[in-house]
C-alpha cells in the first residue's frame, strides 16, 4: 500500500499569516524537522517522464534583500486563491537561492515570454552563473517588496512569503501577491517533452 506520511516533532505546524519564513528554516536547522516516511511506488524515472508531458509555463523566481539576491527557473509555480492573491512555487531544499529567498521573506514570480527562453537557461543554472552573476543577464527593475522584476516579463507576480512547507527534497513556498504587472503581449515560453516551446 503506498503511504506518504510527514510526521512534525515539537511545534504544531504554522497556520498563522504573521509567521516568519525565516524562523522557521532556523527550526529546521535546530533539527526540529519533519521526517518524511515515503514509500514510493512509481519509478521516478517513469515519474520524470509522465510529467515531461505536461506542458508548463516558464518562470523566473527571484528574491533580494539583507540576504542578497538570487533567483532561479521553475515551472512547479500555481495560483492558489484570487481572494486573497496567493501563489506557490517549489525549490528545491539545498538550493542557495532557496536559502537567500527565506532569509529576505520575499520572492516576484516573471513569467516568461518565447524571447526570453536564454534567460531561462541562464537561471537553470545551464551557463555556471550562480546568484547575483545571473543578473548580469536581461533587464531588471523592481516593484514593492525589492525582488528582481524582469522588464520583459510577460506578467510579474511580487510576493511577500507567507509559509514555507518541507515536502521531501524541496521547500513549497506560498506568497501573499503585493503587486502585479504586465509586459508587452507576446508568444509564451512554455516547457513540454523537456524542450522550450512557443505557444
Ligand atoms: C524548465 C525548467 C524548470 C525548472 N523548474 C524548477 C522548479 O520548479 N523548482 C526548482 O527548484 N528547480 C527547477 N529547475 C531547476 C533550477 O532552475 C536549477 O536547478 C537552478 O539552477 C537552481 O539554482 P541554484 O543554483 O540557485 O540552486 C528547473 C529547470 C528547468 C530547466
Amino acid at each position: 500500500m503506498s503511504r506518504i506520511g510527514f510526521r512534525r516533532r515539537g511545534a504544531p505546524a504554522p497556520n498563522d499569516w504573521t509567521w516568519s519564513a525565516a524562523d522557521h528554516m532556523s527550526e529546521l536547522h535546530d533539527g526540529d524537522v519533519l521526517s518524511a516516511d515515503l514509500e514510493a511506488r512509481v519509478d521516478p524515472a517513469r515519474f520524470r517522464e509522465a510529467m515531461s508531458r505536461a506542458p508548463a509555463a516558464v518562470h523566473i523566481v527571484t528574491t533580494d534583500g539583507p540576504a542578497g539576491p538570487g533567483g532561479i527557473t521553475a515551472t512547479a509555480v500555481t495560483s492558489i486563491s484570487a481572494e486573497p492573491p496567493l501563489v506557490l512555487f517549489c525549490i528545491y531544499r539545498a538550493s542557495p537561492t532557496a536559502e537567500r529567498m527565506i532569509a529576505n521573506n520575499v520572492f516576484c514570480i516573471n513569467t516568461l515570454a518565447s524571447p526570453d527562453e536564454a534567460l531561462a537557461d541562464v537561471f537553470a543554472g545551464r551557463t555556471h552563473q550562480h546568484l547575483e552573476e545571473r543578473f548580469a543577464n536581461g533587464t531588471w527593475t523592481k516593484l514593492e517588496t525589492g525582488s528582481p522584476v524582469l522588464a520583459s516579463a510577460a506578467a510579474v507576480f511580487d510576493c511577500r512569503i507567507v509559509e514555507v512547507k518541507p515536502a521531501a527534497t524541496h521547500y513549497i513556498v506560498i506568497g501573499a501577491v503585493e503587486a502585479v504587472s504586465f509586459g508587452p503581449e507576446q508568444e509564451s515560453l512554455v516547457y513540454l517533452h523537456r524542450k522550450y516551446r512557443t505557444l
